[in-house]
């Protein structure tokens, strides 16, 4: 029976996706559901010298707010109280997440666009709607079974790709927010997102499709596995077929055991 799930997932994921042609060289093997092994996961990237550079003080804040808050509505008002970067200007709504905080797969983007700012919530837009279609393939849903957030939580002036600095500035609420969701794992949206929770250099071709682990805090990591973005889809259609072994990695691993 979950066989036969398996296989109309992988059918209808082809579908949506107007797929036309074999995904794969060679047959998934859906059909006959072999034990799938443990992931292995990709080693953490080394830790950064620790050679003293300067935290700004908008970043010692940003980690001092994040690590006292007690739960998730005391993020929120944290992220929204916090006043180290102009974004919160600019932006219209604080975008802090859809879905259940609980559910065991939490998604993770990178910020907001114009459609989210307006809503405040992520992935509404147009990569949102293919993000759901993604998802209602493998059988999954934003709600019990996921919970979405952004790195950065709220847009960018007119939609301009994230500094670097920003990303890092936010880094410490975005790992409270998995802290205190407490999913069995993460996926991670894209290589801004990737390269930000991961540490890591490399570039999304390189991280994507294999698990890592996200360091949390001191003592705690949680399995990652990190994807080509949606709107990235959207703009390179070809890439589907890389994204679709991912998704089938992940509907795998929930499925397992
Ligand atoms: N892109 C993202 O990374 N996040 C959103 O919420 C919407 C688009």
């Amino acid at each position: 029976m979950e066989d036969q799930a398996a296989l109309l997932a992988a059918l209808r994921l082809q579908i949506e996706w107007g797929a036309d042609e074999a995904l794969a060289e060679a047959p998934l093997g859906l059909a006959v559901r072999a034990p799938t092994p443990a992931p292995v996961v990709a080693p953490m990237p080394a830790a950064a010298p620790a050679i003293a550079r300067p935290v700004p003080p908008a970043a010692q804040e940003a980690a001092a707010m994040a690590a006292a808050v007690p739960d998730l509505p005391a993020l929120r008002q944290a992220i929204q109280d916090f006043a180290g970067s102009s974004l919160r200007d600019t932006a219209t709504k604080l975008v802090f997440s859809d879905g259940d905080p609980g559910a065991p797969i939490m998604l993770v983007g990178e910020a907001p666009g114009a459609d989210e700012d307006r809503q405040g919530k992520p992935f509404v837009g147009a990569s949102g709607q293919l993000l759901d279609r993604m998802l209602a393939s493998i059988g999954l849903a934003r709600g019990p079974q996921v919970y979405i957030s952004n790195i950065l939580p709220w847009r960018p002036p007119g939609n301009r790709t994230p500094t670097d600095a920003e990303m890092l500035l936010f880094l410490p609420f975005i790992r409270r927010h998995i802290q205190l969701a407490a999913p069995q794992l993460v996926v991670l949206l894209g290589g801004t997102s990737a390269k930000t929770l991961l540490g890591a250099k490399d570039g999304i071709t390189r991280l994507r499709g294999k698990w890592h682990q996200v360091k949390l805090d001191e003592t705690q990591v949680i399995l990652a596995l990190a994807t080509l973005h949606p709107a990235y889809l959207l703009r390179t259609p070809a890439a589907k077929r890389d994204a679709w072994h991912d998704w089938l990695l992940l509907h795998r691993h929930m499925n397992q055991g």
